[in-house]
């Protein structure tokens, strides 16, 4: 009897799991790289790959696939792309649990990210006043100063050697709590020391697997809701005493929102994910834009160039040696501190940014796929790689190689296709935090170039030749890398 029950039981679940809901005929049809029950466990373990491939496979570039239960329409091609970037139908929140990564695991959606049909969640709300000049040039003393103390500290390092990674790592934390949060973290050692040990472990955590078996308990998953746990831990008390009778004033991000009368849960879920969102790319790319320079010391020279002759214009005491000069910067100044970064740095974010963008259909009719007569049904998912257009021969030759001077004016081919660089993201959800990142990757290497001259070396100080640092593109491309070293030798 007991027996008879398991079996049953055994049949009813697999016929369960092998049930597929009968889909839209004019979905594209589907990629032959999936496994039985679970669907396409390639699109979270092969990441790039799985997407190259299967666009291969494919007849027209569209394709099909299934993550568990959920039904997903891969979209390639400039036509395509540019329809699931500008389709208010496609939305942008409910995509996020197939990326898996980050505190927040949803659903359900917090309503900081609802935003009403016309205007923005409080959550872009919020960024984009952090975003504000006159908040960014109140907030840049300090973050000018915590960039400027790291690198003068390494004047006492004997060894004369660092990990760029844990290094900016930790400087990137320290500034984005200031920017994004709260004055609070960044100088109390030991809540810096709490933020960095919870963004490290949510950095090298993902579960969107969990999309394909929801029914199989996940290490991954719950290490994930520890993070966020760990996070609320570290953010809920200072939201608390700031908001006490008799609290100081502070000028900080917290403050503002407490001046706008926003409710607590609102402000501790926003510094949650803003905490983590601030880190998540700049905290990494901080120090392999540093060990790039290291690699390269002909754009570190023209970088150098360029700072001095933005201290020339904007310095107002010239006979500073060059780091003191940086301290006396405007917004300005710091925003138009050097083409030749800013070229770098968009580089970087093409070979960076190779991620699936993912969106839900949530209107009551099918999407079409422009250009094709195929159809995102509704309540499918659809996902865009951007290796698709970041690694296309047309607009990035040789596309694997690290080259800066391809996005100079006179060699730019990436204007020939609409939303061809996603570094930043494109159409209805371009990045809301890019000036911040954008300011605090300036002032890093201003400060790191004006003090010392850098170049690469092994873990004993042993000087090697430039070597770029290769990513795999399969792999959840949030680690931090290791195994980077590199001498500093003070101007
Ligand atoms: C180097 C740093 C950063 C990079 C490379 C980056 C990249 C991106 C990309 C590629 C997207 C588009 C995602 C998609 O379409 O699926 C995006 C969107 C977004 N980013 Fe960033 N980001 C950075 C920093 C930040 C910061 C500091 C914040 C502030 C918290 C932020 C907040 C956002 C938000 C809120 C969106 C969604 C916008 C919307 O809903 O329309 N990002 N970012």
């Amino acid at each position: 009897m007991g027996l008879t029950i398991l079996l049953a039981s055994a049949f009813l679940f697999l016929a369960y799991l092998s049930y597929a809901p009968p889909l839209h005929p004019n979905a594209p049809p589907f990629t032959s790289d999936k496994n039985l029950l679970i669907g396409s466990y390639g699109f979270f373990t092969k990441r790039w790959s799985f997407f190259k491939d299967s666009r291969e496979h494919s007849k027209t570039g569209q394709f099909s696939f299934w993550l568990g239960k959920n039904h997903v329409v891969g979209i390639t091609g400039e036509k395509a792309r540019r329809g699931f970037l500008e389709n208010r139908n496609l939305d942008f929140v409910s995509g996020a649990p197939l990326h898996g990564v980050g505190p927040e695991s949803v659903p359900p959606i917090h309503d900081i990210y609802v935003a009403p049909a016309q205007g923005h969640s409080y959550f872009q709300r919020r960024v984009l006043d952090i975003m504000q000049p006159e908040y960014l040039t109140k907030r840049l003393p300090l973050v000018t100063k915590d960039a400027c103390d790291y690198f003068s500290s390494m004047r006492k390092n004997s060894s004369g050697m660092i990990n760029p990674i844990g290094v900016c790592y930790r400087l990137v934390l320290q500034q984005s709590s200031r920017v994004m949060c709260a004055d609070d973290i960044a100088e109390a050692p030991v809540l810096l020391d709490s933020y960095v040990n919870w963004t490290t472990l949510l950095l090298h955590v993902s579960s969107g697997h969990t999309m394909c078996t929801p029914w199989l308990p996940s290490i991954q998953h719950m290490k994930r809701m520890y993070g966020r746990w760990g996070m609320k831990r570290l953010v809920t008390p200072i939201v608390e005493k700031r908001t006490s009778a008799g609290a100081h004033h502070g000028e900080d991000a917290l403050q503002m929102m407490v001046d706008k009368g926003d409710s607590k849960d609102y402000m501790i879920t926003f510094f949650i994910n803003a905490l983590f969102i601030s880190v998540a790319h700049s905290g990494k790319l901080a120090g392999a834009v540093l060990n790039m320079l290291a690699n390269h010391t002909d754009w570190q020279d023209t970088i150098y160039g360029e700072i001095q002759a933005t201290a020339n214009k904007y310095a107002t005491n010239k006979d500073l040696p060059l780091d003191e000069q940086l301290n006396s910067f405007s917004l300005e100044a710091w925003e138009s501190l050097s083409s030749f970064i800013e070229i770098l740095f968009k580089e970087v974010l093409r070979l960076h940014i190779i991620f699936p963008m993912v969106r839900q259909n949530v209107g009551s009719s099918p999407v079409p796929i422009s250009g094709t007569k195929y159809v995102i049904p509704v309540g499918s998912f659809a996902a865009y790689n951007t290796g698709d257009a970041h690694f296309d021969e047309k607009l990035y030759p040789n596309p694997q190689t690290l080259n800066p001077l391809r996005f100079a004016k006179e060699h730019d081919k990436s204007k020939k296709e609409t939303y061809a660089f996603l570094g930043w993201g494109n159409g209805r959800h371009r990045c809301v935090g890019q000036r911040w990142a954008k300011l605090q990757q300036n002032i890093i290497i201003a400060y790191a170039l004006a003090m010392y001259q850098w170049s690469a070396c092994d873990a004993n100080g042993q000087s090697v030749g430039p070597s770029d640092h290769k990513t795999d593109f399969d792999k959840h491309s949030n680690k931090l890398p290791q195994g980077i070293f590199l001498k500093h030798v003070p101007r």
